[in-house]
């Protein structure tokens, strides 16, 4: 299994960025206390689809890796949508947690499991071509020069994702944020084992269909940024 390299300064080996914001509600506790325990990702061990899921009437259950899900809302959709796949999310900052913790219970999800922390120490512990989608939407830019080693567009990071996806599977990035999109340009480029989903500019100036909005997008949109979509296949080895 390809595993996470600490060591690999590409790679994300601590978390940046704040973990906690305005103090909870009591209903919310109660959702971090009562709900999050019972959907959260076993904390050792292989991750599959049977293991959080149970058994599948339908075959191999499609696997789906969100990123940073910020409040839970992309994530959230696309469960909903697709109620015989499994979705794992990862976020570190609590109040998006309990966000997440808040569609699950109102939309009755059975096939979303969270864990609050960072995304790469999950995505290293599922089996090499498990996954079906992984998505990254609007990451932490880290603007500054000196900065770019926390992005999660980074060679490291790439690689990880690109050894959970199976042939087929798709990457999905956006962002906002002009430095970033560079950066992840460059990232991207000369990589063989992924194809840039795109023929027209449109491909990447339209959110795509079954791509919600994020809070995050709601939010640089009402600033009058442009927002730019990715979607990346994996090709197979
Ligand atoms: C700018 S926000 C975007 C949130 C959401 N994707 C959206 O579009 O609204 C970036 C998110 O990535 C999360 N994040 C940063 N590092 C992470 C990591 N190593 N693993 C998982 N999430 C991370 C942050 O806590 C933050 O919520």
């Amino acid at each position: 299994m390809t595993a996470f390299k600490t060591g690999d300064p590409t790679t994300l080996n601590r978390l940046y960025g704040r973990q906690s914001g305005h103090k909870l509600r009591a209903g919310q506790q109660a959702l971090v206390e009562e709900l999050l325990p019972a959907i959260s990702v076993p904390e050792d061990g292989e991750i599959t689809a049977t293991r959080l899921f149970g058994p599948s009437a339908f075959g191999e259950r499609p696997l789906h890796f969100e990123i940073g899900f910020g409040s839970g809302e992309h994530l959230a959709y696309r469960a909903d949508m697709l109620p015989d796949h499994g979705f794992i999310g990862c976020e570190p900052f609590l109040n998006g947690v309990v966000g997440a913790l808040g569609h699950v219970r109102d939309r009755h999800l059975a096939n979303v499991r969270l864990h609050m922390g960072n995304a790469l120490d999950v995505l290293a512990r599922i089996p090499d071509g498990a996954l079906s989608f992984v998505y990254l939407l609007h990451p932490d830019p880290w603007p500054k020069a000196r900065h770019a080693k926390r992005r999660m567009m980074n060679k490291g990071p790439v690689d990880l994702i690109a050894a959970k996806l199976k042939p087929g599977g798709e990457f999905r990035f956006g962002t906002d944020h002009p430095v970033y999109l560079r950066w992840a340009l460059m990232t991207m480029r000369g990589r063989t084992d992924f194809e840039w989903l795109c023929e027209t500019p449109r491909d990447f100036l339209q959110r795509p269909g079954g791509w919600p909005e994020t809070r995050y997008e709601a939010k640089a949109r009402q600033k009058g940024h442009e927002v730019w979509y990715f979607r990346y296949r994996r090709r197979p080895d």
